[in-house]
């Protein structure tokens, strides 16, 4: 579990929803860029891709950045023993070569990326949620037809989103203007409910989201 200003901002349990995210932003394989390292559950299942040629981890946090680097080198050390040759990348390099993790805020780095560069992005800086600032910019470094995808949770106390499709929708929106492609309808996992989680509870319940959703976007 990974605990932050008092708040739970990861915990293990969301294994299945991380495993959504990763496997949509390796579909092209080629170069990922992913925004917040947080307990390393999505990065770890991106690399287990190996078309992915380059990993872009930015981390904000400096005592999680030091465990992306931990991480990174295990990955290393364990591909050269465990198997030296069926671990290398498309470019010849090992695992660990291709992860480059990033110190800084995205604000701070993504302006410095180059355009069309990356085939995905994986954004999770939860609690931070999704900004059309950060759309265009993802738009911008994408290649035409790259993934973008994104930690997507509907609060299930408010009370006006009356259905996923109406939140998806007002998503859709926003996606459609900072150039992206997205389908009708979400792809989405849904995660079970506490039942001890009632709106005094909430500051405390991890679960407190009714519908995890999984975006697919596609730059146009
Ligand atoms: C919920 S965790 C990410 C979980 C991760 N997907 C996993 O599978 O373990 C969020 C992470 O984003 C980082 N973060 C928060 N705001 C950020 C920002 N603006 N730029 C980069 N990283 C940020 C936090 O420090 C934290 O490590």
């Amino acid at each position: 579990m990974l605990v932050a200003h008092c708040e739970i901002v990861m915990s293990s349990d969301e294994r299945q929803y991380m495993r959504a995210l990763a496997t949509t932003a390796t579909r092209r394989g080629g170069a990922v860029l992913e925004i917040g390292f947080g307990m390393g559950i999505a990065s770890s299942m991106i690399q287990e891709e190996l078309s992915v040629a380059r990993h872009f981890i930015v981390e904000a946090n400096h005592q999680v950045l030091q465990r992306c680097l931990a991480w990174k080198n295990r990955l290393g050390q364990m591909c050269a023993r465990v198997d030296p040759v069926s671990s290398l990348r498309p470019d010849g390099s090992n695992a660990a070569a291709a992860i480059h993790c990033i110190d800084g805020f995205w604000e701070e780095v993504m302006p410095f990326l180059a355009d069309s560069s990356l085939d995905a992005i994986l954004f999770d800086p939860y609690p931070a949620v999704v900004t059309f600032e950060f759309l265009r910019v993802a738009s911008r470094l994408l290649k035409p037809g790259g993934v973008l995808t994104y930690y997507l949770a509907r609060p299930h106390f408010v009370p006006s989103v009356a259905s996923d499709q109406d939140f998806w929708k007002a998503q859709q929106e926003q996606l459609a203007r900072a150039g992206f492609a997205v389908a009708d309808v979400p792809e989405h996992l849904m995660l079970r409910l506490r039942d001890d989680c009632g709106a005094p509870q909430l500051a405390t319940c991890f679960y407190r989201y009714l519908a995890f959703l999984v975006p697919v976007a596609v730059k146009r």
